[in-house]
């Protein structure tokens, strides 16, 4: 195995965090490079179920050195928290195998009221964010007003860079919002106060991938949400704020474009949403229920229902093009069991007209109708599956067809949540 990165092939929640999980077994190096705790990426090992937010889904594999990129935006809290709670359930969590870019921002408290302010003031047009801060403390990353990691080591530059940027933030809060304002004494206290257990952590993490791949070692690059929230490509207005492309792999973990060799798109077998705005397939009757009971479509970080509807592979040759994807990781085939048959979303119709590639104007997808192709669906249970043999014809066709209309190998299909539940497909 080479250098991988694993994105997200829809709007998140694919499985990314039980294939990284799986992957890792084989890696030395996993990296995160975008997004922040608004990630819940769900690992289960021999059915105990952990969910991660900030730390890389390598942790729980031995001795896999887990690094936070400078793409990344931190909460230092969370990370603390998911510290603790590793450490507690015995897994090693040291800075020898664990490490934070000083490059990487930080996310503040005032980042989480703006995020709530702003989503609270955009009555009936919500992006449905997490409510982490996500947006803010990216938007405080591009004005060049953040904090980042390294800053921990420096207390005069903490108070000074608080001290700017809430001049600013309390006026919006106090004014625009009508919220409290933040103390400044307050944020500072306790961002001093907890930095002596952040700064072990940090580490050079664009020397440490370089070293690791002139070593001949094998590094992971963990993505986090899906490529159609990607700030730019995404269904924009409601997407993230980074960008969630293979390409931002290399920058958000400081290489070159040429460290990364094989990008592997995680594919839900059907697709998922949490949030507002467009989903061509989405089936809001039985099926679409029967798809969120069955496949426990509820987000791993709020909680919320994730929408729920077929598998549109419009969006998936999107996917490919912006990601040059070599390989699917197709997920959570076992949920489709028991439905009498299986619509494949193979085109759209915008206008009169029949669309391959998703439209690219604001506000267009939400005006397209599917075109649907029916396959017949499989009553087996195949969770028990581990070879393509095993699984009944109807499962091995539907996956020879997406592969016929994306394009792409399906190299990896996962049949249930535990590690053990995957078929490997020799090349
Ligand atoms: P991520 O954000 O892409 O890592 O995905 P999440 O962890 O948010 O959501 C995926 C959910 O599906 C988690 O609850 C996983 O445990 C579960 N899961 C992953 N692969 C499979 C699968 O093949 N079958 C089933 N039934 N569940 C799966
Ligand atoms: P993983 O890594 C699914 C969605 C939010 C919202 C939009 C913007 O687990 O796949 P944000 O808080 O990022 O500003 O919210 O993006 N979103 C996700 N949806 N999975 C995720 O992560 C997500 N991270 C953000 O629901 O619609
Ligand atoms: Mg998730």
């Amino acid at each position: 195995m080479a250098n991988t990165v694993i994105i997200g092939a829809q709007w998140g929640d694919e499985g990314k965090g039980k294939i990284v999980d799986m992957l890792s077994a084989q890696s030395q190096v996993v990296v995160r490079f975008q997004g922040g705790n608004n990630a819940g990426h769900t690992i289960k090992v021999n059915g105990k179920e952990t969910i991660l937010h900030l730390i890389p889904s390598g942790i729980l594999h031995e001795g896999k050195r887990c690094l936070i990129g400078n793409g990344v935006v931190l909460d230092p809290d969370v990370f603390l928290e998911e510290v603790d709670a590793l450490a507690a359930q015995g897994v090693d969590v040291s800075p020898e195998r664990l490490g934070i870019s000083p490059k990487t921002h930080l996310i503040l408290p005032y980042h989480k009221t703006l995020d709530k302010a702003r989503e609270a003031k955009r009555a009936g047009k919500k992006i449905g964010t997490t409510g982490r801060g996500i947006g803010p403390c990216y938007e405080d990353k591009a004005a060049r007003v953040g904090l980042r990691a390294g800053d921990l080591l420096q207390p005069d530059l903490v108070r000074a860079k608080v001290r700017h940027a809430l001049q600013e933030k309390n006026v919006l809060l106090r004014e625009l919002y009508k919220y409290d304002p933040v103390d400044e004494q307050e944020v500072c206290d306790h961002l001093l106060s907890i930095a002596p257990r952040i700064t072990p952590y940090l580490t050079d993490v664009s020397a440490a991938v370089q070293e690791a791949d002139d070593k001949g070692q094998n590094v992971l690059f963990e993505g986090a949400q899906g490529i159609h929230l990607d700030i730019d490509h995404g269904t924009y207005p409601f997407v993230t704020s980074s960008n969630t492309v293979a390409g931002n792999a290399a920058a958000g973990a400081g290489v070159g474009p040429r460290t990364l060799n094989s990008i592997v798109g995680i594919v839900k077998a059907y697709t998922t949403r949490v949030g507002s705005g467009p989903f061509p397939s989405e089936l809001e009757d039985d099926t679409g229920r029967y798809l969120r009971t069955n496949g426990h479509e509820f987000g791993a970080t709020t909680g919320r229902p994730r929408r729920c509807g077929w598998l549109d592979v419009v969006i998936l040759r999107e996917t490919v093009r912006l990601c040059s994807l070599t390989d699917i990781a197709l997920t959570k085939l076992d949920v489709l069991q028991n439905l009498p048959e299986l619509n494949i979303c193979v085109a759209y119709e915008l206008d009169g007209k029949r669309l391959d590639y998703p439209p690219q104007g604001e506000g267009d997808l939400a005006r397209v109708t599917p075109v649907y192709e029916t396959l017949p669906g499989f009553v087996e249970d195949i969770s028990g599956c581990r070879s393509m043999e095993e699984l009944p014809e109807n499962v091995r066709a539907y996956v020879r067809r997406i592969e016929e209309l994306v394009g792409v190998r399906v190299s990896i299909v996962s049949v249930g949540a535990d590690r053990e539940q995957t078929i490997v497909r020799q090349a």
